[in-house]
């Protein structure tokens, strides 16, 4: 067993243990800066996810999630596009509401509840430094519950510098104090017209190693049939599967494998 699932399991019986019933797996993701991937990644591997934890009955809920915890509801605007019969999972839009999760979390029949969260300011610059970073309000609520029940944070980094140090904060401010096992997600990796252009990658993954933050193995590269699906409401496993549709599908699967391996 790898260092990060050895916590992902002492976590798990962590909630068991205060409480929480039922075999469902809360991964969050999260990152102070916004455009770094989050929502997309949420919805994708939820969609992967859910092809591999089919709905026992067909007609029922199905066991996996996507939930929206953002006050101003960003997968709420990409659940307006989706055809909702064409996807495996179900997804659920708090706009910051609580008590959502902690139900879900007690229902036998969840596997697996993908968070996407808003960004995170911080409001108060002068703060002590130990002070929790989320601030008050109504996402800051709404993100502590989604942290309380997390089994694994996902913290996607863009290969530009500039997400990298919101990143850390992230980690070192939001995450570590409250022990929450967390994988960082190389995402929009641009390997260049000939597919194999290292450097960004390479950078990237150093910025992690120095850190000793654990990485997914595969990073997510970056490909227009992204931001194109969004916009139509669609997910990777609607992808053609040759060309860019299966390389850019290829990564997400990888990355929904890497996760399922420590959880
Ligand atoms: N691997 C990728 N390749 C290409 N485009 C991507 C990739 N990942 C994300 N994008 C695009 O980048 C933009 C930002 O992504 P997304 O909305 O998922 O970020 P976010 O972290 O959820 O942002 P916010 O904090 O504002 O909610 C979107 O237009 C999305 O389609
Ligand atoms: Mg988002």
């Amino acid at each position: 067993m790898s260092a990060l699932a050895t916590q992902v399991a002492a976590r798990a019986a962590m909630l068991a243990a205060a409480g929480r019933e039922g075999s469902a797996r809360v991964i969050v993701v999260i990152q102070r800066k916004g455009g770094s991937g989050k929502s997309t990644l949420t919805v994708n591997l939820a969609a992967v996810s859910g092809e591999s934890h089919p709905a026992p009955d067909p007609e029922g809920d199905a066991p996996v999630i996507a939930l929206g915890i953002d006050p101003q509801g960003s997968m709420e605007q990409w659940a307006r596009r989706v055809a909702a019969e064409l996807l495996p999972f179900d997804y659920v839009v708090t706009k910051g509401r609580l008590g959502t999760l902690p139900e879900l979390v007690r229902d036998p029949n969840v596997k697996r509840i993908w968070v996407d969260t808003p960004g995170f300011v911080d409001t108060d610059p002068d703060a002590d430094s130990d002070a929790d970073p989320l601030g008050d309000g109504r996402a800051a609520d709404a993100m502590r519950e989604a942290l309380e029940h997390a089994d694994l944070a996902l913290v996607p980094i863009t290969t530009e510098f500039l997400s990298k140090e919101p990143a850390e904060y992230t980690i070192e401010y939001v995450l570590k104090p409250r022990k929450i096992p967390f994988m960082v997600v190389i995402n929009m990796w641009d390997a260049g017209a000939d597919g194999k252009t290292h450097a960004d990658l390479k950078k990237a993954e150093e910025w992690c190693i120095e850190r000793g933050y654990p990485y997914a193995p595969r990073a997510v590269r970056k490909y227009k049939i992204h931001s194109n699906a969004a916009e139509k409401g669609e997910t990777v496993i609607h992808y053609k599967e040759q060309g860019v549709g299966a390389k850019a599908r290829n990564d997400i699967y990888s990355l929904a494998l890497a996760v399922e391996q420590v959880l």
